[in-house]
């Protein structure tokens, strides 16, 4: 079976959960710690042995495709350095989606970057401890068809979500059944949330093309999986770890909290500090 070396970025949402910060920057452009969420899920990538990236963009996100520009003119900078290395060995694309009109219909533009290949899909907006989507490959190798992260999340909140609804099969995988965006939690098959990582097949560009707008008028991902669901087996696969939407407020502090205690830098004085305050 052939590896998974394609990964599409979707970034291209307004991110009104995060004004008014996103009048004016980008949600992928937030630091987390002192690198841009963007820098996460693209080392995410890198380290999952993924070789070509397609992020897709749209109105105000230039400052996206300035970021992955090499430094020459900085010199000695570890931060920079680093970035630059993993620059040197990855091909980034872009395209911008000319509406926003929803994640299934973001995903749409990937499909000439993709051709025949399965392929990553990773959030733009979205850090998995550990990288999701290397736990995702061991999966696809196993069963050779699309697999969805799933996280369970409290009841009351799966009307937050994309949920599917599937039977149990050995180590935390999910044969779905059933996939529905954001049901209400009296009528939810069950509280296994999709959290943004997924491994796709060509099979879904033809889905997105039969989906109508479901949810806020949007062309659903979770729509298009589930017609994509009745013409293939698609598993699910409980992740190990946790993720952070860094695109709400809440996680984007976890986040910098998590990855600030962890820091080699910073760490020490950050873990002191949280000490300190949770003693007063
Ligand atoms: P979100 O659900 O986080 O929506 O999108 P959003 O618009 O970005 O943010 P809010 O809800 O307004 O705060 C999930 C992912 O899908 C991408 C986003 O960039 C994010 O990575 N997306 C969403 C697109 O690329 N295009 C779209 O039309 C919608």
């Amino acid at each position: 079976m052939q590896k998974i070396r394609k990964a599409v970025i979707p970034a291209a949402g307004l991110g009104t959960r995060f004004l008014p910060i996103t009048k004016s920057m980008p949600k992928e452009m937030l630091p987390v710690v002192h690198k841009p969420v963007i820098q996460y899920v693209i080392e995410e990538a890198y380290h999952s042995g993924i070789t070509d990236i397609l992020i897709i963009t749209g109105k105000g996100k230039r400052s996206l495709e300035d970021y992955f520009d090499k430094n020459n003119e900085i010199e000695n900078n570890i931060y920079l350095d680093d970035l630059d290395r993993i620059l040197d060995e990855l091909n980034i694309f872009f395209i911008r989606q000319k509406e926003v009109k929803g994640l299934g219909d973001a995903i749409r533009y990937a499909e000439s970057f993709v051709n025949d290949d399965s392929f990553a899909v990773m959030l733009g907006d979205t850090i998995t401890i550990p990288p999701c989507i290397h736990e995702l490959m061991a999966v696809h190798e196993k069963y050779n068809a699309p697999i969805i992260a799933v996280e369970r999340v409290p009841w009351e909140m799966v009307d937050h979500y994309g949920i599917i609804s599937g039977a149990d099969l050995e180590r935390d995988d999910f044969l779905i059944e059933h996939l529905v965006e954001k049901p209400s939690p009296q009528s939810a098959p069950s509280n296994l949330a999709i959290l943004g990582s997924y491994i796709l097949t060509h099979g879904i560009f033809n889905a997105i093309q039969q989906t109508s707008p479901g949810k806020n008028g949007e062309i659903q991902l979770t729509d298009a999986l589930n017609i994509l669901n009745c013409q293939q087996k698609m598993y699910a696969h409980l992740f190990s770890g946790r993720r952070y939407d860094i695109g709400n407020k809440p996680d984007w502090l976890k986040a910098n909290i998590e990855l600030g205690m962890q820091d080699k830098e910073l760490g020490k004085d950050i873990t002191g500090f949280i000490e300190n305050l949770c003693r007063k």
